[in-house]
């Protein structure tokens, strides 16, 4: 009898979580430096109540620069209607509250008028993971402000495939096989696999143009999930420039997965990323605090944030400002260097884009108007 109790209890599957990012910017404060603290309370009630008729679990709101971050763990599985219409409501109401303070771009990424199922394509940015809980479950969420989404290209292939920076790759037998890279071509809107280390060429040779092919997601050789990112190309959503998608990713950490520190350690190097200024212009990543990240030089330079959590039983316990420690002081220093050199470029490659990503370009009208004195 006792025997077949046991059994009972092993087939039980075990419960999931689902953990949600969900972004939009609504509105920025003062122009797209930041978000109104009105804004972020309202988002903050919204979720509580939800979390009190347990819709969901567990949530943080949070912002980087004028994008509002709604972090939100639940039992529903990734492109639930129920997760995306709730996050649809916040942005829905927050839009409201920033029209009515008349904050700029209030419903700048709210681009479809009413909500039919799943925010993808809507104009939010979206990275879910759905996972059964280790012993212990530490995540990062990273948020971008002013930068593109191939921007977590670079820090996704140093964190899982560059044993120059997970020293994990080598010594932890766990992670010695390597892992699998889900590549999105956000132009021809197609998926695939690369496996690493063996197809590391391939992937660098596609990866390394961060305007075409975005890193989807990673995966352990197992199949388990490891980190989730926003693919969203607004401009490409909308057919004209809307906005700069400032993207979102989700890293599980340790036990087989990188360190902590390893997950960090990429954005050390401030490298160079585009989505400053207009949508137009290449800038270093600076990685700051929560607090800190309200880019205003120019509108920038690209900022990211990085919130820690321990995920317990769907509890976000957290967030942990990871980035707020002084060993990131030089990265800072080094992408305020990197700003000064690439800003006295002005209106010239490479600092801006070239024509063909430039997102709010004159170029069609320009032509015109030289074309009855063109020889
Ligand atoms: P602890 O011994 O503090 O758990 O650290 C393990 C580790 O090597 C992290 O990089
Ligand atoms: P956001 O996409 O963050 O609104 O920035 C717009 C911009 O280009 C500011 O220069
Ligand atoms: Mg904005
Ligand atoms: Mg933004």
């Amino acid at each position: 009898m006792k025997q077949t109790n046991k059994k009972t209890a092993a087939a039980k599957p075990a419960q999931k979580t689902t953990i949600s990012v969900i972004k939009a910017d609504i509105g920025g404060y003062v122009g797209h430096s930041s978000s109104h603290p009105d804004v972020i309370e309202l988002a903050k009630s919204m979720l509580g109540k939800a979390k009190q008729n347990k819709t969901i679990v567990d949530f943080c709101v949070t912002n980087c620069g004028d994008d509002l971050e709604l972090i939100m763990t639940h039992r529903k599985g990734c492109d639930s209607k129920e997760i995306h219409g709730l996050a649809w409501k916040v942005f829905e109401a927050g839009t409201e509250l920033a029209k009515k303070l008349k904050l700029y771009g209030a419903g700048q990424d709210m681009l479809a008028d009413a909500f039919s199922g799943n925010v993808k394509g809507m104009g939010p940015g979206v990275a879910e993971m759905e996972i059964v809980e280790r012993k212990s479950e530490p995540i990062i969420v990273f948020m971008g402000d002013k930068c593109a989404p191939g921007a977590w290209n670079f820090p996704l292939f140093k964190m899982f495939a560059d044993p120059f920076n997970t020293i994990g790759l080598i010594i932890d037998p766990s992670m010695h096989d390597g892992f699998v890279f889900e590549v999105h071509d956000i132009k021809k809107d197609k998926n695939f696999k690369l496996s690493t280390p063996e197809e590391m060429y391939d992937l660098l040779v596609l990866i390394g143009s961060a305007e075409n092919y975005i890193i989807k997601a990673v995966y352990t050789k197992k199949g388990e999930i490891a980190a989730s990112s926003s693919t969203q190309k607004l401009y490409l959503i909308a057919g004209k420039y809307v906005g700069k998608d400032d993207p979102v990713l989700i890293v599980r950490g340790q036990s087989g997965l990188p360190a902590m520190g390893e997950i960090l350690e990429p954005f050390a190097f401030p490298h160079l990323v585009t989505g400053w200024m207009r949508g137009s212009h290449y800038g270093p990543l600076m990685p700051t605090a929560q607090k800190q990240a309200n880019p205003s030089r120019f509108d920038g330079p690209p900022r990211v944030i990085a919130a820690g959590f321990q995920v317990s039983d769907g509890k976000l316990i957290g967030p942990r400002d990871m980035f707020d420690d002084p060993s990131f002081d030089y990265a800072r220093i080094q992408a305020n260097q990197m700003a000064n050199f690439m800003r006295q470029h002005g209106p010239f490659e490479p600092h801006r884009l070239p024509l063909a990503e430039m997102e709010y370009t004159t170029l069609p009208e320009v032509l015109k108007k030289l074309q009855s004195r063109m020889k």
